[in-house]
């Protein structure tokens, strides 16, 4: 799997430590995503291209550089992908933003995918999908099948938690895609739930049950 990077920062690890606590409320869960999807973008990100460019400082002009190239568009998998939004959005605010909505059946546990509404044209775009849990691996590989349909080329994927049964889904369907995970989990369980986990990411983001 050389299309998987396991991001290593103690901060990326205290603060998922701080999510998988059932005592973290809403408010607190929230801005953990946010920090930990600032976090991981700031590493994803390494690669965008730079180009120098002339700025005249208080004291000379200076060739320096700055973004340069392909334009970001973020897509998040509702409903959990969206609460990592801002925290990306926070490094780059130029970005465009898509959505592509999908639920897991409860009993099958597959995907079922609901809403898609991406930036257009999406072909010359870096596009960082975002969701905070991959489990079966089943959403992702739907979300980004679904990019791909529509044109969609350079593919980025973020998740905060993986299992192993999910990432080695993702990173067969999508060879061409950089998978970025915060941590490693150790398996699913009987409900496709990862353990130990966090519990229901979306319920946990948005108060719900
Ligand atoms: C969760 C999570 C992922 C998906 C992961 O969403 O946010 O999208 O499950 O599971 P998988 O890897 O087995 O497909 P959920 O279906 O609970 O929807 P929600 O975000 O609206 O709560
Ligand atoms: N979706 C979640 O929100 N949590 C899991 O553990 C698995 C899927």
């Amino acid at each position: 799997m050389n299309n998987v990077y396991i991001l290593e920062h103690p901060l990326i690890k205290h603060k998922i430590s701080m999510l998988r606590d059932k005592n973290t409320g809403t408010n607190e869960f929230r801005k953990l995503i946010e920090e930990i999807a600032m976090l991981m973008g700031y590493e994803a990100l390494r690669d965008l291209p730079v180009k120098d460019v002339q700025i005249e400082t208080p004291i000379e002009t200076c060739m320096t550089p700055m973004i340069a190239g392909r334009k970001l568009a973020i897509v998040p998998i509702l409903r959990a992908g969206l609460g990592m939004v801002g925290g990306l959005l926070a490094l780059t605010p130029t970005a465009k933003v898509g959505h592509i909505g999908m639920y897991r059946d409860e009993e099958t546990h597959e995907p079922q995918e609901y809403y898609c509404k991406l930036p257009n044209p999406i072909e010359e775009r870096t596009i960082i999908v975002t969701d905070p849990m991959l489990a079966t691996g089943g959403s992702a590989v739907d979300a980004i099948n679904q990019i791909k349909a529509h044109g969609g080329k350079n593919i980025k994927f973020m998740a905060i938690i993986a299992a192993p049964e999910g990432l080695k889904k993702l990173s067969e369907a999508h060879p061409d895609v950089q998978i970025y995970v915060g941590q490693l989990d150790r398996c699913l369980n009987e409900n496709a739930y990862i353990c130990p986990g966090l519990g229901d990411a979306g319920d946990r983001i948005f108060g719900t049950k």
